[in-house]
C-alpha cells in the first residue's frame, strides 16, 4: 500500500486547505444508485478528513468512512460537522473493509481509488456490495487558476493556457507519485478496468474557489509531492522554493509582480470526473 498522508501535519492542513466537494457530486451519486432504504449504508474508500463523506450524510442512514491513516481519521473525527452523527470514522484499508458481506448500497471513494490495490479492493466490492449495489469512484484534476475578474473570453484563455503551463512544471519538479497518472488522465485507464460492462462515467463538474493567490499557496502545500519534497529536505529548488517560483510566475503571466499574495484574487477550478458501476459479480471481468 502507498504510504501517504500518514503526518500529523499533512493531515491537518489537508483538512483545512483542500477542497471539499460540491453537493452535486451526492445528487448524482443518488440519481445513479437510487434513492437508498431506510437501512440504506454506503461505505466511503479513503475518506481523509472526511471531505468526501459529508455530502452524502443526508442520503444514508448510515456512512462507514475508512481511511488507511490514522492522522487523517483523528482529524474527520474532530473536523465533523452538525448534522453528520451517522458517520463512523474508522481506520482500516480498502483491501479490508470492515463490513459484513452483502451490506452495503453504495461504495464511494474520492480523490484515492488510484492509491489502492485495485483487484483487492473490487474482491471486497463484490463481497460486501448488496446485489443491486453500486460503486461511484471520482476525482479532481489538477487547477485551473486565472485572476478574477476577467471578462475577454480570449484573454481568459491565454491566461488559464500559460498558467497551466507553469502549473504542469510544478508538478513534474515535485516528483509526484506515479500513481498520480491516473488523476492526469482523469481516471479513464481505471474506468476500462473496472471489471462490469454496467458502468458509465460523468464529467460534468466542477469545484470552484475564489481564493487569494495566499490562500491558493496554502492548498499547494498539500500536495503529497510536495510533502515529500519538503520531507527530505529538497524544496529549495537551487535557491528558491519552488511554490515561490511557481507563484512569482503566475503574478508575472498576470500582470501583478508587485501585489502581495494576499492581495490577488484567483478563481481556482478542478475538473471533477466520475466512474459509476454496478455490483460486478454478474458480469465477468
Ligand atoms: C487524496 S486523499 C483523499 C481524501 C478525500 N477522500 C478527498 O476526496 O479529498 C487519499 C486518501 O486515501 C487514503 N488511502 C490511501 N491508500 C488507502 C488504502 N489502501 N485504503 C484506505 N485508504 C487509503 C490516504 O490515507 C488518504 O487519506
Amino acid at each position: 500500500m502507498a504510504r501517504l498522508f500518514e503526518g500529523r501535519h499533512h493531515a491537518e492542513i489537508y483538512a483545512k486547505y483542500r477542497p471539499t466537494y460540491p453537493i452535486d457530486v451526492a445528487a448524482k451519486v443518488i440519481d445513479y444508485a437510487g434513492k437508498p432504504s431506510s437501512t440504506g449504508l454506503m461505505v466511503d474508500i479513503g475518506c481523509g478528513n472526511g471531505q468526501s463523506t459529508e455530502i452524502f450524510a443526508p442520503y444514508f442512514d448510515k456512512i462507514v468512512a475508512i481511511d488507511a491513516s490514522a492522522s487523517q481519521i483523528e482529524e474527520a473525527k474532530s473536523s465533523s460537522s452538525e448534522g453528520c452523527a451517522n458517520i463512523e470514522y474508522l481506520v482500516a484499508s480498502a483491501e479490508a473493509i470492515p463490513v459484513s458481506d452483502k451490506s452495503v448500497d453504495v461504495i464511494c471513494s474520492g480523490q484515492a481509488i488510484h492509491w489502492v490495490d485495485w483487484d483487492n479492493f473490487w474482491t471486497e466490492c463484490r463481497r460486501i456490495l448488496k446485489p443491486n449495489g453500486s460503486v461511484v469512484l471520482f476525482g479532481y484534476h489538477m487547477p485551473h487558476v486565472v485572476p478574477e475578474g476577467i471578462t475577454s473570453t480570449q484573454q481568459l484563455e491565454h491566461l488559464r493556457s500559460e498558467a497551466r503551463k507553469c502549473t504542469i512544471h510544478l508538478r513534474s519538479i515535485c516528483q509526484l507519485h506515479e500513481r498520480l497518472r491516473h488523476l492526469d488522465n482523469r481516471y479513464i485507464d481505471l474506468f476500462e478496468l473496472i471489471p462490469t460492462q454496467h458502468k458509465q462515467r460523468d464529467d460534468s463538474l466542477k469545484i470552484e474557489r475564489r481564493w487569494t493567490m495566499q490562500t491558493f499557496q496554502k492548498y499547494l502545500t498539500t500536495w503529497s509531492g510536495y510533502q515529500r519534497i519538503l520531507a527530505e529536505n529538497k524544496v529549495q529548488d537551487g535557491k528558491k522554493d519552488v511554490l515561490r517560483e511557481y507563484l512569482d510566475n503566475l503574478k508575472t503571466i498576470f500582470h501583478c509582480q508587485d501585489k502581495s499574495d494576499d492581495s490577488i484574487n484567483l478563481l481556482v477550478t478542478w475538473d471533477i470526473f466520475m466512474l459509476f458501476a454496478k455490483h460486478p459479480q454478474s458480469v465477468s471481468p
